[in-house]
């Protein structure tokens, strides 16, 4: 097969660069996009050195802001249609500031922004650019959207927001479906090693979260991107419009 094209967004690190490394390694050449030239770049080096071949392409834009999604997209295009489009850039965000209700809105806005709006924008942009047929979209969420988030406030919206993104990717299904693209879902539970908890995590939090497993592990990066290997692969193609839960069974059969 001739080498195909994948976007992985927030490839620099964590389970997006798990990713970019794996599709990588699977042949790909893989756009990675985030915020930060620096920490794209160390990834870039790091792919390319554990590969061994020039396969990685950073590309730093803030996925929330619309004009430079559209540049983005415009120096993808140049590089050909996109195979694999991988929507994984997302976080938790931080407490609201104070108790009143516009600090309660601004988080909440921020982590739609970050976990929501980012996928919607830079799919949109690529759409026209996805390979037909076979091309492959993929949207990281959270079993959180399955559960419901932990805190009070902005867990409560990062659930929402990764909840928000199921309905939207089975809408896209339906649409893209008939152009010989899959759409799906993965929906992974606690995942060590990245960069998202912060300061949040302590041992103690870890072992909470692996206690919640089935088969007493944490989840590791390496771990999502094979689902996602499956997933981008050409055997993958009547799966579609579907949530595939990768949590080591915290939550069943959803
Ligand atoms: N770790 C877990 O337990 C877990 C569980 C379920 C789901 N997830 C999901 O998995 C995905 C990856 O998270 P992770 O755990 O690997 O955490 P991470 O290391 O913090 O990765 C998040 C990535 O998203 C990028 N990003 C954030 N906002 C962005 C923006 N506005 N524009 C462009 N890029 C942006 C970040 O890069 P920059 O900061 O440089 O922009 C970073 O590379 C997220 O969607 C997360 O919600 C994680």
């Amino acid at each position: 097969m001739l080498e195909r094209l994948a976007v992985v967004s927030g490839g620099g690190t964590g389970i997006g660069k798990a990713i970019a490394r794996e599709l990588a390694a699977d042949g790909c050449r893989v756009v990675i996009v985030g915020r930060r030239a620096e920490v794209l770049e160390r990834a870039r080096e790091e792919i390319d050195r554990a590969v061994g071949a020039a396969r990685v392409v950073p590309l730093k834009a803030d996925l929330t802001d619309s004009h430079q999604v559209s540049a983005a997209a415009e120096s993808i295009a140049e590089l050909g249609p996109v195979d694999v489009l991988v929507n994984n850039a997302g976080a938790v965000i931080t407490e609201p500031a104070d108790d009143s209700l516009a600090a309660l809105a601004d988080a909440w806005r921020r982590d739609l922004d970050t976990n929501l709006l980012t996928a919607v924008l830079l799919t949109t942009a690529l759409l026209d650019r996805l390979r037909r047929p076979d091309g492959r979209l993929i949207v990281i969420s959270s079993a959180a959207a399955q559960r419901g988030g932990a805190g009070p406030h902005s867990a409560g919206s990062y659930a929402a927001a990764k909840a928000a993104l199921h309905g939207w990717a089975f809408g896209l299904a339906r649409q893209l479906g008939p152009d010989g693209i899959t759409v799906n879902v993965l929906a992974p539970g606690y995942v060590a090693d990245t960069e998202i908890f912060g300061e949040r995590w302590t041992p103690e939090f870890h072992a909470a979260k692996v206690a919640d497993t089935l088969v007493g592990r944490a989840g590791t990066p390496d771990d999502v991107a094979a689902a996602v290997r499956y997933l981008a692969s050409p055997a993958a193609g009547y799966l579609t419009g579907q949530v595939i839960g990768l949590n080591g069974g915290a939550v069943l059969g959803r």
